[in-house]
């Protein structure tokens, strides 16, 4: 089958186009690399099933070539990283609202079936336990920029829902949970790799606020197999699943660990959100997934250790010379 994965030069497009192509699909990506990069996939490029055009989805007439033939688009393309959001506000929300609607015309036009990257954050402020994909969302105040990217999310999920049922788009919508993983970028706030980058430089480790926020991270090759079986089931057709793991860690924690793990000479630090972000910022105590719907509907168990995700990213650190310079 052709695929179009949009933003798929990203972190997680680029593995989902790595399982796709093993399963002997055609892969097309659009990227306009804001985040991405063109390394996450120069070495597919070889491949006669693969095919990547440069050009961002708010160009319509690109995209709806980009369309040709296709007969399902994973759509992951969006401004993400709350340092990013916060670094690049109009742009964000436009990407995020206007790049999603673009997509759900054409694959209603189409006739296409599309798959929707949401996310953990559309849950807001709400921290309590472990969160269900019919929890609640509770947002924070619109002045505090942080939820406009939750917000936009959440907006695109009801626009991708609405397609679904009132233009029949067969759609499947997956929410991740902090997916970590090879290639991901520490650039824009992700706090897996920045603290990975501090320990192998011996760099301060800095911990914002008192670390004693709860987070779950999944190995970006389990949230890949995730998406496959979302993908490949035709009863996930209209569902929405959240895709994470029951590794469950608090950010002091994992700053110790990965001390421990890579032998670092690091020391710990912790800042104050208000000297990294600006004022009004908000960040949750708690957020770790309910799975047990995506468990018990496909079957999805995560693989991975914390440990072996936090191996992953230091291995291609350590073989990314090009990266370290650029941080
Ligand atoms: N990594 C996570 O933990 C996580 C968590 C929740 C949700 N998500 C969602 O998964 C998707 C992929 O995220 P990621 O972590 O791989 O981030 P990423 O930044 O690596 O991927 C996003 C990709 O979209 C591209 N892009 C942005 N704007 C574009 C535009 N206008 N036109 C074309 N391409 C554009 C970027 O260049 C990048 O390659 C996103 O939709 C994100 O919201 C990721």
């Amino acid at each position: 089958m052709k695929v179009l994965i949009t933003g798929g030069a990203g972190f997680i497009g680029s593995h989902l186009a790595e399982a796709l192509l093993d399963k002997g699909h055609s892969v097309r990506i659009i990227d306009n690399l804001s985040t991405g990069h063109i390394d996450n996939i120069k070495h597919l490029e070889k491949n006669p099933q693969f095919e990547f055009i440069y050009d961002s989805i708010l160009n319509y007439k690109m995209i709806e070539r980009a369309f040709d033939e296709v007969r399902f688009v994973f759509h992951l393309a969006a401004s993400v990283g709350v340092k990013y959001i916060l670094e690049n506000q109009v742009d964000s929300i436009i990407t995020n609202i206007r790049g999603t609607e673009i997509v759900l015309d054409l694959a209603s036009k189409r006739q296409c079936g599309v798959m929707f990257a949401s996310t953990s954050e559309i849950y807001g402020r709400n921290d309590t336990g472990t969160l269900a994909e019919e929890s609640n969302r509770i947002m924070g105040a619109t002045t505090v920029h942080r939820w406009s990217y939750a917000t936009s999310k959440a907006l695109d999920e009801y626009m991708a829902l609405a397609f679904h049922r009132e233009r029949a788009v067969p759609l499947r919508i997956v929410r991740f949970f902090n997916v970590c993983g090879p290639r991901q970028t520490g650039r824009y706030g992700m706090v897996v790799p920045r603290f990975v980058k501090s320990a192998l430089a011996n760099d301060p480790i800095t911990v914002h606020g008192d670390g004693k926020q709860v987070r779950s991270f999944t190995h970006v090759k389990d949230a890949v197999a995730a998406v496959m079986m979302v993908f490949e089931n035709k009863k996930a057709e209209g569902g929405i699943y959240n895709i994470g793991s029951e590794n469950v860690i608090s950010i002091w924690e994992l700053a110790v660990k990965i001390k421990e793990l890579l032998k670092s000479k690091s020391e710990i630090k912790f800042v104050s959100y208000h000297d990294v972000y600006p004022e009004g910022f908000e960040d949750m105590k708690r957020r770790v997934p309910d799975i047990t719907k995506i468990k018990r509907e496909l079957g999805f168990e995560a693989q991975h250790t914390m440990d072996q995700i936090i191996e992953d990213i230091a291995r291609h650190i350590r073989g990314n010379k090009d990266e370290k310079a650029e941080n």
